[in-house]
């Protein structure tokens, strides 16, 4: 794109330097007909295989016409000599632009349609999720996987269990606008010691089984009320408005074996879902938003058969 009027005038001659040069070597070649005698050898032999002069055949000529014609045009229509865009003005990001614009002005009805109707009804209509499948596989996936399932610091969208709420409304909010998840790091406020006991009582509570030092539980419930309880809540469910997970269930966003805890405890983390408004607009969040909400809520006539 940035590329110097110098380097653009050399591509440009090269490009055309070839050309001519295929253009003068086939010419050359083909005279050289009338002069070459049948059968002569040119005298080179390797390993008794012996060389002869015979011209080029004529289908082949034709077929080396047709590719160098065949790059002159290419050349005038499409970019490729240096700076000059070609005739067409072609772009990879111009056609890109071109065919998005054409799907969105195609699907628009549709999108309209699909917008006017709240998110718990568009999980009965397949096509919505179809479309907001989509959209998930084209935005989404790179952060919480091609199955929705996430990884490690990024929330598994399938399980029912929410950071920022799983109502429809809340999950458009979490697409729309994002979500930046603040943890702070207490390697300096607590002792290495500290932070053991406290994620021996956050074990003790939690509904996963694990291994914990049981003595080290009572202290460690003082540490938490003191320190976590204003984010975690006292009883360690967590506070959606602040994105704190709840501590006491068995879903874990950031690992759940003890060191993975204790790390994060030490060092914090700062966790941040995108804004995507800007990226999709409102038509395609509202389709992506009724994709996720159909992932842990089933239609009530579907649970059964399920
Ligand atoms: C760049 C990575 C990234 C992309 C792209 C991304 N997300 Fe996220 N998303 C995250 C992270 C990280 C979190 C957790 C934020 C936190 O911990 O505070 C999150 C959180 C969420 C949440 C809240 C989950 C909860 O438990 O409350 C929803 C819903 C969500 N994402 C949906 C989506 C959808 C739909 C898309 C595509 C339109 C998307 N995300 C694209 C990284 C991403
Ligand atoms: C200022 C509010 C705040 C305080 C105080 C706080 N936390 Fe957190 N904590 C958070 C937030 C927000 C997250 C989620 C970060 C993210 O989005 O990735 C979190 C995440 C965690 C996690 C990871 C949970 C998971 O699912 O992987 C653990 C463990 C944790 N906190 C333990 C503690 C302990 C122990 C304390 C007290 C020593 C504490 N927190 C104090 C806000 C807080």
């Amino acid at each position: 794109v940035s590329m110097s009027d110098f380097w653009s005038f050399y591509i440009i001659a090269i490009t055309v330097v070839n050309i001519i040069g295929c253009v003068a070597l086939l010419y050359f070649t083909r005279k050289k007909k009338q002069l070459a005698n049948e059968g002569e050898t040119t005298g080179h032999v390797y390993d008794g295989i012996e060389e002869y002069d015979y011209p080029l055949p004529r289908w082949w000529l034709w077929l080396f016409y047709i590719t160098i014609v065949f790059a002159i045009v290419y050349l005038v229509l499409y970019p490729g000599l240096g700076h000059f865009r070609g005739v067409l003005n072609w772009t990879q990001a111009s056609q890109y632009e071109e065919e998005v614009r054409l799907a969105d002005k195609k699907y628009l009805p549709l999108y309209q349609k699909y917008s006017s109707m709240p998110i718990e009804k568009l999980i009965a209509e397949p096509k919505a999720l179809k479309m907001g499948q989509a959209i998930f596989a084209n935005t989404c996936f790179g952060c919480h996987g091609a199955d929705a399932r996430g990884s490690i610091g990024y929330p598994d969208l399938t399980d029912n269990e929410w950071i920022y709420g799983g109502s429809a409304e809340a999950i458009k909010r979490s697409i729309m606008e994002g979500r930046t998840g603040i943890m702070p790091a207490w390697s300096t406020a607590l002792s290495n010691d500290d932070i053991l006991k406290v994620s021996s009582y956050i074990s003790s509570k939690n509904t996963q089984e694990r291994a914990y030092v049981k003595e080290f539980v009572t202290e460690g419930e003082s540490i938490y009320q003191t320190n976590c309880a204003a984010c975690h809540q006292a009883d360690l469910s967590g506070n959606q408005l602040i994105g704190a997970p709840n501590l006491a269930d068995s879903v874990w966003l950031h690992g759940a074996s003890s060191g993975f805890v204790q790390d994060v405890i030490s060092q914090g983390r700062i966790n941040r879902m995108p804004a995507h408004d800007a990226i999709l607009g409102e038509h395609k969040a509202h389709l992506v938003a009724a994709y996720v909400y159909s992932l842990s809520n089933k239609l009530e006539s579907n649970s059964e058969s399920n």
